[in-house]
């Protein structure tokens, strides 16, 4: 026959011994478990003889109760000691300064795109994109450049391994696509994007640039109305202080062609290294569109008569923030894009 009493004292003594819930566990386990000595004990009653059976069962009860509400009410103490102690550890100062959000912004030049085309959407121009790479025939050709015209050489490409395949070198060859697409509806679009130029990098130009080409194009539009937007566009981006000069210049794909510049900031001591002494800085080239141009979009140039332009955001941003280094923008320096 199993001792009650021992087993019981043993139980209570080991129970007691128990440092934390894990020894808890299995303290239960060992006593309550399927093959658990408590369990053994009160399935024994059918072995006992019958003049005690009755003894030794309410006696085996008896203790199965005591042992098992002596187990619950330690496990519950532990509980409560176990939180006590991680509150009194894992204090938490609700004084302490947070963790600062940082926070991402816009590249600068991504500003000065959006300010761009907001200006132009005031004007009533659409925004559309073209294609970074290019044909030949559309970043040259089309836009009056023949294979071997000298003019070329201003526009020195990234040539892919595909024949004739390059990557742009000015936004223009969105013309053609935008006259393709729309003839023989009147356009009046921006074309922003990427462009690339196999040049030598200098604090005045870069391998990549935006560009944000300009088309319109209509019947009797004339040299007045390229003039006119060109003012008030730069009115609305500079301000009234700033100076607005306007040259001839030449471009194969736009005639006549004129070139702006805007007066840099006289006070800045960069003024001259970056104005070559002359104290003022081109935003962009611009014209009437070339006949041959207009035919190449689908345009009778004896009925219909347009103007381009194509200014360059990093120049604008340059100017607006007197940046002396055109190099800044792609070098990935957050101690120039944070001043952003
Ligand atoms: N595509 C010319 C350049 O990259 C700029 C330009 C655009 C000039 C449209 C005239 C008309 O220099």
């Amino acid at each position: 026959m199993i001792d009650l009493n021992e087993l019981q004292r043993r139980a209570s003594e080991e129970l007691a011994a128990c440092a934390d819930e894990a020894a808890l566990r299995a303290w239960n386990s060992r006593y309550f478990g399927k093959t658990g000595e408590v369990l053994v004990a009160l399935k024994a009653v059918g072995s006992v003889a019958p003049a005690e059976r009755k003894s030794y069962g309410q006696l085996a009860n008896q203790i199965k109760e005591s042992l098992s509400s002596a187990y619950e009410a330690a496990l519950a103490r532990e509980k409560e000691r176990a939180l006590e102690r991680s509150l009194a550890t894992e204090k938490l100062d609700v004084t302490l300064p947070g963790r600062e959000f940082s926070r991402g912004r816009l590249h600068p030049s991504t500003q000065t795109l959006r300010l761009i085309q907001s200006i132009f959407a005031e004007l009533g121009f659409q925004v559309f994109r073209s294609p970074e790479v290019e044909d030949d025939e559309t970043n040259f050709g089309l836009l009056n450049m023949p294979p071997h015209h000298p003019a070329r050489d201003m526009w020195d490409t990234f040539h892919t391994t595909t024949p004739g395949v390059l990557l742009r070198t000015h936004t223009s060859p969105g013309q053609i696509h935008i006259m393709r697409k729309l003839c023989p509806r009147p356009i009046r679009v921006i074309l922003p994007g990427m462009c690339y130029r196999y040049e030598q990098i200098t604090p005045r130009s870069e391998i990549m640039f935006h560009q944000v080409e300009g088309l319109v194009i209509g019947e009797r539009i004339t040299m007045a109305d390229l003039k006119g937007t060109i003012v008030a566009f730069a009115r609305r981006l500079f301000g009234l202080d700033r100076q607005i000069r306007i040259r001839s210049s030449y471009f194969p794909f736009t005639e006549p062609s004129i070139e702006v510049d805007i007066d840099w900031p006289k006070d800045d001591p960069n003024a001259d290294r970056l104005t070559k002494g002359t104290g003022w800085l081109e935003i962009m080239g611009a014209g009437m569109v070339h006949p041959i141009v207009l035919r190449n979009g689908g345009y009778d140039p004896a009925k219909y008569s347009g103007f381009a332009f194509g200014m360059g955001p990093e120049r604008i941003t340059m100017l607006r923030h007197a940046i002396d280094d055109i190099r800044l923008f792609w070098s990935n320096d957050l101690r120039f894009l944070k001043q952003f």
